[in-house]
């Protein structure tokens, strides 16, 4: 009798995801309603993928909800959007206590309104001491203003004499982006059928996994993030290596 083969190991899900939430105009138009109506769908989707995420064993999941660029959209709909991201902060802050999600905002967010930012501010002190999993946020986010910070903090250090600019590496340059301390970006996906990156954790993605999916971002949801790391799990991640 000959035995079995024994059934594969699923592969681990990767550490650290993060999107592009592409589509909520699209969604709308598909629907002749207000952009305003994408995007609350997609506030949505923002909910149930992150709760999905936590479900999946996703250890960070990093979303790109504001970028540095999208201040050239008409200031109705910015406005719209800054509206939502108050929304969600009050109406999600005890869901991510109660659930041990640890806030943290990536991009020059600080420079946003000031209520928004002391919103922020409380958000992130009150998960600050929960164990995980991370749910990030980038508002604000340019990754090569992000490059340029960290290059500019890297030289005010070698400039006050507390750090040899000899031993600044890649290491170093990594440390003093704001994602210096979390995961290596494993999987970043990009939904609606684009397929760039818009500025985003162009550092970070460096060994990254790319998914571009036609899904629109507010019909994104737990079964559309089970297979795009279904797909990830049969990737062949060589980083330089054969
Ligand atoms: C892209 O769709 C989406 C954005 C620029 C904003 C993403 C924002 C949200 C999902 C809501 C706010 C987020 C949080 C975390 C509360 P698009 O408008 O570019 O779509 P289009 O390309 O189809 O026009």
């Amino acid at each position: 009798m000959s035995a079995k083969p024994a059934p594969e190991a699923p592969a681990p899900p990767p550490r650290h995801v993060a999107i592009i939430m592409d589509g909520n105009g699209r969604w709308a138009k598909k629907r002749f309603l207000p952009r305003i109506a994408g995007h609350r769908q997609g506030v949505e989707a923002v909910r149930r993928v992150s709760r999905a995420a936590r479900k999946l064993g996703i250890e960070v999941l990093t979303l790109y909800a504001f970028s540095s660029e999208n201040w050239r959209r008409p200031e109705d709909e910015v406005r719209d959007l800054m509206g939502l991201l108050r929304h969600f902060l009050a109406s999600e802050l005890d869901e991510l206590v109660s659930e041990g999600v640890k806030l943290r905002v990536i991009g020059n967010w600080r420079k946003l309104s000031p209520d928004l930012v002391s919103m922020i501010e409380g958000a992130i002190a009150r998960t600050a001491d929960n164990p995980g999993p991370t749910l990030v946020i980038a508002l604000n986010y340019g990754a090569q203003a992000e490059l340029a910070t960290a290059a500019r903090t890297l030289a005010e250090r070698a400039k006050a004499g507390t750090l040899d600019p000899a031993s600044i590496d890649e290491a170093a340059l990594e440390a003093a982006l704001d994602t210096g301390d979390l995961p290596p970006l494993d999987l970043l996906i990009r939904t609606s059928g684009e397929q760039r990156l818009s500025n985003f954790l162009l550092w970070q993605a460096a060994y990254a996994e790319f998914l571009f999916v036609d899904t629109l971002w507010p019909d994104f949801d737990e079964a559309a993030l089970a297979d795009a790391l279904d797909l990830f799990g049969k990737r062949q991640r060589r980083f330089g290596g054969l």
